[in-house]
């Protein structure tokens, strides 16, 4: 609407006068979206905040997206439109957990999911996110332990995938993903053989959905195990028509169907909204343009501790 287009333009002139890149996960809001320069997943957004020329770095997105990009660039502003965006997968290990769990496995590799506060990936060997985990543990020597956390449904399905015994799971989850059971995603599931299927690895239904490939119930050319980022590379290819459910946050739907308009794109789960990515609004937004708040302080000794992890995070899978 009116007040919608106008509230973008405000952004987009006070962005050009600021120097101000803005950088927007595939969760936020349609209108969110539609005025940042960049939209993408996670290792996307964090490449961009490494390679951008801008001064200030503008995150539409949650703390410790905009606390990677500052480890990245810490000579740079990285702001946050509400800083109090957390991420309940974040909040499921910190970093007096993480020593606790390495010295009861001396000398495994940690490998930690970019939705981790700065202060755990300062205690990280290599971070990763959905999009490259899989080549991020095989990177790693097969004799070598790792543990690898937060996400317990995303390292069942790294565990899967590289076939790897060693690789032990710390037991936390995103609250939205995990409540994508078993029992919401495959009723509907089999009930549209004929539908492509988009999966993100945080769902709780994620192992479900590979045994039932694996037992020859579920096609496996249709049912797709994706980052965000990949789920819109796969939705670019699909024919004009195809119908296709995803499991994720449903913010991804307005990002997808910008990808492919002839493509059908729709949720399987409705409600699956996550409140921290929705804190970010046009309104924050030029209020965080005017005022400069919220800016992302990161200490500098937990940067210079984090940033191999983060580096070497955003080197893997190119
Ligand atoms: P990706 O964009 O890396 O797939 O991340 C999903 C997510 O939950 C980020 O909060
Ligand atoms: Fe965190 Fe889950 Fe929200 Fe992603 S969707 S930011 S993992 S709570």
């Amino acid at each position: 609407d009116e007040k919608t287009k106008a509230l973008q333009e405000k952004i987009r002139e006070l962005a050009a006068r600021k120097d101000a890149v803005i950088l927007a996960h595939n969760y936020q809001s349609p209108e969110v979206q539609d005025v940042a320069d960049f939209t993408g997943d996670s290792l996307a957004l964090s490449r961009l905040a490494a390679d951008s020329s801008a001064g200030t770095i503008i995150f539409a997105g949650v703390h410790f997206m905009a606390e990677t990009a500052k480890i990245l660039s810490p000579q740079k502003r990285v702001l946050i439109p509400d800083a109090t965006a957390g991420c309940s997968l974040a909040d499921c290990i910190n970093a007096d957990q993480l020593r606790a769990w390495k010295a009861e496995h001396p000398g495994a590799v940690v490998v930690s999911y970019a939705n981790t506060t700065a202060e755990v990936k300062a205690e990280t060997d290599i971070c990763c996110t959905s999009a490259n985990a899989v080549d991020v543990v095989n990177s790693i020597p097969a004799d070598q332990e790792v543990l690898f956390c937060p996400d317990r449904n995303l390292a069942a399905h790294v565990k899967r995938v590289t076939g790897r015994e060693n690789l032990v799971i710390w037991d936390g989850a995103c609250h939205v993903h995990a409540e994508m059971t078993p029992e919401i995603l495959m009723d509907r599931i089999l009930a549209e053989p004929e539908a492509e299927v988009y999966i993100h690895p945080e769902c709780g239904g994620t192992q479900a959905a590979v045994d039932l490939i694996e037992e020859g119930k579920l096609d496996k050319d249709k049912v797709k195990i994706l980052s965000t980022g990949g789920m819109i590379v796969e939705a670019r290819k699909a024919p004009a028509g195809t119908r296709v459910l995803m499991a994720t946050e449903v913010g991804m739907l307005h990002a997808l169907r910008k990808a492919n308009p002839d493509a059908t794109f729709e949720p399987l789960k409705a409600d699956a909204k996550c409140p921290f990515m929705n804190q970010t609004t046009l309104d924050n937004l030029v209020t965080c343009l005017e005022t400069g708040k919220d800016e992302v302080f990161v200490d500098p000794e937990i940067i210079e501790k984090a940033r191999a992890s983060v580096e070497r995070m955003i080197s893997i899978g190119k």
